[in-house]
């Protein structure tokens, strides 16, 4: 019989269990300063999300017109909005610049695999410097150790292995999905390096500005707590 393409399963999630920015430690590594985010992330959002080559690989491939557009984006992980997403301003230990931003924007991801998507983006000049990387792994970190309650999942069959047991949701320790754009040879290294595995490629519709009526090569990777 033809593997499903999407199973039901049974996982544990921080579904409705997000702590507010107000009580989210800093993550502290190495280099950076790992925080959620103020109102006074707008100026320096603004740079990130203004600079072409770090907008180009995002889902909306085109930079931010104005602050307003900006401050749109920082409503989403401020109050009351912040229960609803687990993403950080990413800044350097050193001088506290703002470097970049990451972390889980949808809990359970309605597209391709169902599970947790985390993404992030640095400025253009700190690119190569390994801080992706070590955002990456230490956003893992704090991200396994949210409090989870159990949920019923619909997630892509490969993503799991492709265990299936009938009508039977089986229990599966949660995962991380990161869905990549075939080109980003930055960001499918990231994926490599931070322990993720490549379940499957896939084209879809463009849904970057400026790209209607062209097709897209994205690739799909799990990451699950124990790799
Ligand atoms: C993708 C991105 C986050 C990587 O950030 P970073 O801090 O430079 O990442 P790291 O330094 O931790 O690792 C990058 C790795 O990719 C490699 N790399 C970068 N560009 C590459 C290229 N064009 N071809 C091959 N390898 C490349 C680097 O050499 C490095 O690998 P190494 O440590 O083995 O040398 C950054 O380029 C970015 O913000 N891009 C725009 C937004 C984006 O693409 N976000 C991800 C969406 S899925």
């Amino acid at each position: 019989m033809a593997e499903p393409s999407k199973i039901t399963i049974k996982t544990r999630l921080p579904v409705g269990l997000l702590p507010p920015n107000l009580e989210r430690a800093q993550i502290k590594t190495e280099r950076l300063v790992i925080r959620p985010y103020t109102q006074g992330d707008l100026a320096g959002m603004h740079v990130l999300r203004t600079q072409p080559e770090v907008m180009h690989f995002t889902m909306r491939g085109c930079i931010d017109q104005n602050l307003a557009e900006t401050q749109e984006r920082l409503d989403w992980y401020l109050p009351p909005r912040d229960l609803e997403s687990y993403n950080w301003a990413i800044c350097l230990a050193e001088t506290g610049e703002q470097v970049g931003m990451g972390g889980v924007n949808r809990l359970k991801a309605n597209g391709q695999s169902g599970w947790p998507e985390v993404g992030y983006m640095f400025k253009r000049e700190h690119w190569g410097k390994g801080y992706a990387t070590e955002f990456l792994r230490a956003f893992l970190d704090a991200w396994w150790a949210l409090e989870r309650s159990e949920v019923e999942l619909e997630v892509d069959a490969r993503s799991v292995d492709g265990i299936v047991d009938g009508a039977q949701a089986v229990a599966i320790p949660d995962r991380v999905t990161a869905i990549v754009d075939a080109n980003n040879r930055g960001s499918l290294r990231v994926m490599e390096k931070a322990g993720f595995r490549q379940y499957k490629q896939f084209v879809e519709a463009d849904s970057r500005m400026g790209y209607e009526g062209k097709d897209i090569t994205l690739v799909g990777f799990i990451r699950s707590k124990e790799t």
